[in-house]
């Protein structure tokens, strides 16, 4: 047992890092012997990015907000670190958590590393291997970088071994978000989203788009929502719209045809998406979360890229790649929702506990070295 409380710090920035953060947050909450210290760097800050998300999971508010906002990469990054450094230096924390491969992921764990600090990652491993993507950039650094590699999966496990990563910094925890959608789940069921919407018990498509190689090429963006509102022809297509897509459909002056049933809607909350995802015939996206969520769940997904660093989606999971394409779109969306539903398969620590295995490795009560 130790003596003094072990101190753990959090970086979060993103939406995505929000849902990872939750239950670790509510875990460490329920031991005794853990001090947990939030910095949210401000990388996402409009309310429907970041403070709903932290209202509806029950996330703690952040010890400390850095404010970084929007820039560049290298603007964005810099900032990060710099207001970081500081902080952490006065935290002194045990060990510092970094979530995702976002750009808040990467910058925190510089500064801790070059600070003496240990990282640990949660989702390490997952490669895609197209060095095109920040994400990726971000993955592979915040990885070399980390003392403790907490993994989803084995495909990651198996990344990391390849590229000399010592065995035992690893562990294969499980995917800490499908901790927060077992939790969630039982109120997205009840919150009706798809009859808020106006879509009563119909079948719909569910869509998310914001990587950059999808939608800050004004072509590929322009041939995506005209295939989806050819798709919106057939069934109501409710899409979502991030605030970076939104920008690029505003200069592209766009507006969905008035035949069809396209709704491109203001981003929504957790529990909204989820009663949404849960309940759609079809998922079409290029998120890295959505593709785990519609495999847990058992619902088809298109995702709308030519990699996927999270393999096992595809393999036992219920996704499925697809090109920026009109005519690879609609006649996979086709197939999909010719098919009927499939009971999802299991996949191994995907199961709500993932958060409580990294605390017991923290805590060394536990360890799950590959
Ligand atoms: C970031 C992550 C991406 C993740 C996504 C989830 C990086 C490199 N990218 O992409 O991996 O999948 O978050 O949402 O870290 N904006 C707002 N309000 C906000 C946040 C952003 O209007 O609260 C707008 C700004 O115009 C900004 C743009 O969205 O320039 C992009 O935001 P940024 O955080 O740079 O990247 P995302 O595209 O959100």
């Amino acid at each position: 047992m130790r003596s003094t409380p072990l101190t753990l710090l959090s970086v979060v920035g993103a939406r995505p890092n929000f849902m990872k953060l939750a239950p670790l947050a509510r875990a460490a909450a329920g031991r005794r012997g853990i001090r947990h210290v939030i910095v949210h760097t401000g990388q996402h800050y409009d309310a429907e990015m970041s403070d709903t998300f932290f209202a509806e999971l029950g996330i703690p508010s952040p010890d400390h907000n850095l404010e970084v906002g929007s820039g560049s990469h290298a603007a964005q990054t810099a900032l990060i670190m710099q207001r970081f450094e500081p902080v952490c230096l006065g935290a002194a924390p045990d060990v510092v958590l970094v979530y995702g491969d976002v750009n808040s992921t990467v910058a925190a764990a510089l500064v801790a590393a070059k600070l003496g600090f240990r990282v640990a990652h949660v989702e390490a491993g997952l490669r895609s291997r197209d060095w095109t993507m920040p994400e990726e950039i971000n993955r592979v650094v915040t990885d070399r970088l980390a003392d403790l590699l907490f993994s989803p999966s084995w495909d990651a496990v198996e990344n990391l071994r390849r590229e000399g990563v010592p065995p035992e910094r690893v562990h294969m925890v499980g995917n800490i978000m499908v901790d927060t959608l077992v939790a969630l789940l039982p109120r997205a069921r009840e919150a009706g989203a798809a009859r808020r919407l106006g879509v009563g018990d119909r079948p719909f498509v569910f869509v998310t788009l914001h990587r950059p190689n999808n939608v800050d090429s004004p072509a590929t963006l322009r041939e995506l929502l005209d295939t989806l509102a050819e798709l919106a022809t057939k069934l109501p297509v409710l899409f979502p719209v991030h605030p970076r897509t939104r920008a690029r459909v505003a200069e592209l002056g766009w507006t969905p045809p008035l035949t069809g049933s396209l709704r491109l809607l203001d981003p929504l909350p957790y529990v909204e998406t989820l009663s949404l995802v849960e309940r759609a015939r079809l998922v079409i996206t290029d998120s890295g979360g959505l593709q785990e969520e519609t495999s847990y769940l058992g619902v088809p997904c298109l995702t709308v890229r030519p990699s996927t660093e999270r393999p096992v989606t595809c393999s036992l999971g219920t996704n499925r790649l697809v090109k920026a394409e009109r005519g690879v779109i609609l006649a996979a969306a086709g197939e999909a929702l010719g098919n009927a539903r499939q009971e999802p398969r299991p996949i191994e620590r995907w199961d709500g506990r993932t958060a409580e295995r990294i605390l017991e490795v923290l805590l060394g009560e536990a360890s799950y070295q590959v």
